[in-house]
Order: structure tokens, then sequence, then C-alpha cells
């Protein structure tokens, strides 16, 4: 049932994605099973530089992360795109170190990285009060806000707001606010605007598993949507905007070529040198953060940033 729903879905984005005049397709796709743990191979790259800044932040200032978001009542943690949970995980060793009373839900659209993270807690954290939703973002805060009734401090981290315009950004976090309760806090991890050729490098790795990431999109449509997609005939192609703090990523086809969609059964041609846009990963200056928790009608408690200031870890309260 949740498999068929899921595949329409796919199927009909594809279907106007690469029907449109300039195609695209959504970044949201690249995470099924191969996709999230292609994802976990680039956060151990040595230019996705992005994760192991934001676990700098959370190491150290793990302290004074659980001094802002505790109260006499203690508060539920609540990760929006969990992922692998390797960096939430620094924190959570903390807080039970500090014998802080607090709960972690965590939500994430990939059921195996939702399973495999719940399966690493229970094992490392077994008294760690736990609820794992494999779901879209708001069927899971629909589900978690039932049992939240002290603080909730909502957890987006690892840049994934950067996924979105800037305009989009500020629409998701509106809609995420009327899940939150007066004195709830966002904990919002923001890649900062730096060297254009350092940002462009961590979507161009050398080792080329970025291209990768890319291509399991096309593997995808073939596996899940019976495509012929040649993976071969398209290349990964990134660019870094230094001016609109966007990184964007292209699948170029490298010729003129039909590909044959059996889900949708439609033909699709592609133009030599034609592209498709997939991603878009948006850098920000702190003020334009600032800027950004201000429109989503945020109020800015204080923020923290790694020693090479790449990367900033906001907090925001209702
Ligand atoms: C998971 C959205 C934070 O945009 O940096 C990494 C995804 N794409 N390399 C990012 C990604 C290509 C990543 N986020």
């Amino acid at each position: 049932m949740e498999l068929t729903t899921n595949l329409t879905t796919f199927a009909l984005d594809v279907d106007k994605g690469l029907s449109a005049p300039q195609k695209y397709l959504s970044s949201s796709f690249f995470y099924d099973e191969v996709g999230s743990i292609i994802f976990q191979q680039i956060m151990d790259l040595p230019e996705y530089y992005l994760t192991r800044c934001e676990a700098e932040i959370l190491q150290s200032h793990c302290q004074s992360l659980l001094e802002v978001f505790n109260t006499k009542a203690g508060f539920d943690l609540l990760e929006l795109g969990a992922g692998d949970g390797a960096k939430t995980t620094i924190l959570l060793e903390h807080f039970l170190k500090q014998g802080a009373d607090f709960s972690y839900g965590a939500i994430d659209i990939s059921p195996s990285a939702v399973a495999g993270l719940e399966m690493d807690l229970k094992a490392k954290f077994p008294t760690l009060c736990l609820q794992m939703i494999a779901d879209d973002y708001f069927s899971g805060l629909k589900q978690l806000q039932l049992t939240a009734k002290r603080r909730k401090v909502v957890l987006f981290m690892g840049s994934t707001v950067g996924n979105f315009k800037p305009k989009a950004a500020i629409a998701f976090l509106k809609q995420v606010r009327p899940y939150m309760n007066e004195g709830d806090l966002f904990c919002i991890g923001f890649d900062l605007k730096k060297h254009p050729k350092m940002i462009l490098d961590a979507y161009n790795d050398s080792q080329g598993v970025t291209a990768e990431f890319n291509y399991n999109l096309l593997r995808r449509m073939n596996e899940e949507l019976k495509a012929d997609f040649k993976v071969e005939q398209f290349e990964h192609a990134p660019i870094y905007h230094p001016q609109n703090g966007c990184a964007e990523s292209y699948l170029v086809s490298k010729k003129n070529q039909n590909v044959y969609i059996g889900a949708l059964d439609k033909t699709f041609s592609f133009k030599a040198w034609e592209a498709i846009h997939t991603e878009v990963s948006y850098k920000y200056s702190l003020q334009e953060m600032e800027e950004i928790g201000k429109a989503a009608g945020f109020t800015s408690q204080t923020h923290f940033l790694d020693a090479k200031r790449y990367f900033c870890n906001a907090i925001w309260s209702v």
C-alpha cells in the first residue's frame, strides 16, 4: 500500500519534472536505500566539510546546548531528517551522561535509515526514551506532537534547510511553527558562505561519489519506474553561484537521446548537453541566516560556530 503511494508520487513528479521546458528532478528522491548509503559515503569525503564542521560544533558546545535546551521539566528532542544519526549521537551521549531528563524522537523519509538508527540507538543507549518514525516531516510531526508535553527542541541539522530556495525555506519553517508551542526551540544547521572553490569541491569530489549520488536517481527511475536511462550517457555537473549562495547540481545529457519510462508509458527526449536540474544547496551569511529565522516568525536566541566559521547551528525560539 505504502509502496504504491510512493511510486505514484515519484512517477508523477518525474513526469512533471522531465516534461518541463527546463527539466528537473526533486532532490528528495535521492534518498532511497542506495542513495542513503551513498550520502553516508559523501559525509566521509575529504571535500565534504559540512558534516565534520557540524560535529565539531555539537562536540565543543554540547554543554551550552544542554543548558539552552533544558527546562525544570526536561525536554523532548525531535529531529527532522535524522539520517544515520551520527552527529545527534554526540548530543545524546552528553545529555545522558549529564543525567538530563529528555526523550528523542526522529523522523526520516528513509525507512532503512530509520531502522538502522533505531537499532544503533537501542544498543548504545538502552535507557533512552525513543520514538522513531519513517515518514515525511509533517506526517511525522503530527504523530510526535501528541506525545510531547514539555518543551520541544526541533533539530533540523546538516544544512538540510539549504535544499530549499530561501523563500521556500521560510515557507517550510512557517509550516513547522504551528507544531511548536511558546518556549519551544529550533536548532537548525546552516552552511555558511565561504571560498567558492571549497563549496564547489564539496559537491564535485575527486572520487566521484557525489556524481554517483546523482546517477543513482537515474538508476532509481530505471528500477522503480521501468525507465531505460543509459547512465553513462549523462554527466554530473555542479556549479556554485557566489552571489546567491547556491550550489546546484545538474545531470547533463551527453548526446541527443530518447528515454522511455515504462511506468508512464512515455518517451522523453534529451538534446545534446541539455541538463536536468537535481539539487540546490544554499549557503548563507550569518545575517541572511538571521533574516530567514525572523521571516519565518522565530526569535533568534544564540548560535554556535566551528573554529573555521564554515558552519553554524542557530537556536531560535517560538
Ligand atoms: C543532505 C542536503 C545537507 O546539500 O549538502 C550532499 C545533500 N548533496 N552532496 C547537501 C548533498 C550532494 C546535502 N544535504
